[in-house]
């Protein structure tokens, strides 16, 4: 069955980046001169993806609107001769129907986002990804996560080590090793102070999930933080199927968080030859 949807839960407030995202979506902070989200686009149609389904909330329609065509910047573009800027502006515009819009309407979570996107997804697998986890990669992550899901037929989250100190930022997996990257899941819990957590392997925001988990959260049981937890609604399947964990190939930015943002601006910064010619220097003179 192919993997033809994915979920991008962008509800958020974007607390963290305030006031920066008084009135800009945090997804729309760019990395160097292309927001968030566009990576995270980008990042599913070269894995695939045939439909983009946001699940959005207020003060988010910049969203839609760096999706679609501005008639009149295109315009003024083309008159000034501006073909680069204007190929810039143009070739993000997917094909109409591919991007989906539906609103969640209260923060309960981000088991609830995705709940919210139920009848768009159906009855048939589907990839959810949370554009603050940047990943740099040489094939795309979810293309790497699909190719495992064609052989499994499981649900599959990518996985990562992160430090010992740092569980509660993350869900952590308790589970066992089979090697070629994959791990079965034996149990997952959402953010564990360090003395609770099972393991330090980290839940990153790429998931394939097959739709029984629709049923699951529908019971909108409240987990950590009291909210609804998409890692709480696994937890509830793996008494039903199997679950795997994938190491992913790359490096992760968690663009979520301050010092991780600023990595991330440098680090894809650096492979602009145009930028690192003047940068490396001044890094290397701080
Ligand atoms: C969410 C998930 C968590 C996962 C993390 C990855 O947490 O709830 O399980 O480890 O994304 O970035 P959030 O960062 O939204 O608090």
């Amino acid at each position: 069955m192919k993997i033809r949807k994915a979920v991008f839960p962008v509800a958020g407030l974007g607390t963290r980046f305030l006031p920066a995202t008084k009135a800009v979506p945090k997804e729309m902070l760019p990395v160097v001169d292309k927001p968030l989200i566009q990576y995270a686009v980008e990042e599913a149609l070269d894995s695939g993806i045939e439909q983009i389904i946001f699940v959005t909330g207020k003060r988010k329609t910049a969203i839609e609107d760096h999706f679609d065509n501005d008639v009149e910047l295109e315009d003024t573009l083309n008159k000034k001769g501006k073909k680069d800027c204007l190929l810039d502006v143009t070739r993000v515009v997917p094909d109409p129907g591919t991007l989906i819009y539906t609103r969640q309407n209260q923060p309960l979570g981000l088991g609830h986002a995705i709940w919210c996107a139920r009848h768009v997804v159906g009855d048939e697998p589907f990839a959810v990804i949370l554009a603050d986890d940047l990943i740099k990669s040489n094939t795309p992550v979810l293309a790497q996560m699909i190719a495992k899901f064609e052989e499994n037929m499981s649900s599959i989250i990518a996985v990562m080590e992160v430090a010992p100190a740092d569980t509660d930022k993350y869900g952590i997996l308790d589970s066992e090793d089979m090697g070629n990257r994959l791990s079965r899941v034996l149990g997952l819990i959402e953010k564990p102070t360090p003395d609770k957590a099972p393991s330090n392997l980290a839940i990153i925001g790429r998931y394939i999930l097959t739709p029984e988990i629709f049923r699951l959260l529908d019971m909108k049981k409240k987990g950590a933080g009291g909210e609804i937890q998409i890692t709480d609604a696994m937890a509830m399947m793996l008494k039903e199927q199997s679950i795997y964990g994938y190491r992913f190939e790359g490096h992760r930015f968690d663009c979520g968080d301050k010092a991780g943002f600023q990595m991330a601006n440098i680090a894809y910064a650096l492979e602009r030859p145009d930028i690192k010619s003047r940068l490396k220097p001044f890094l290397e003179g701080l």
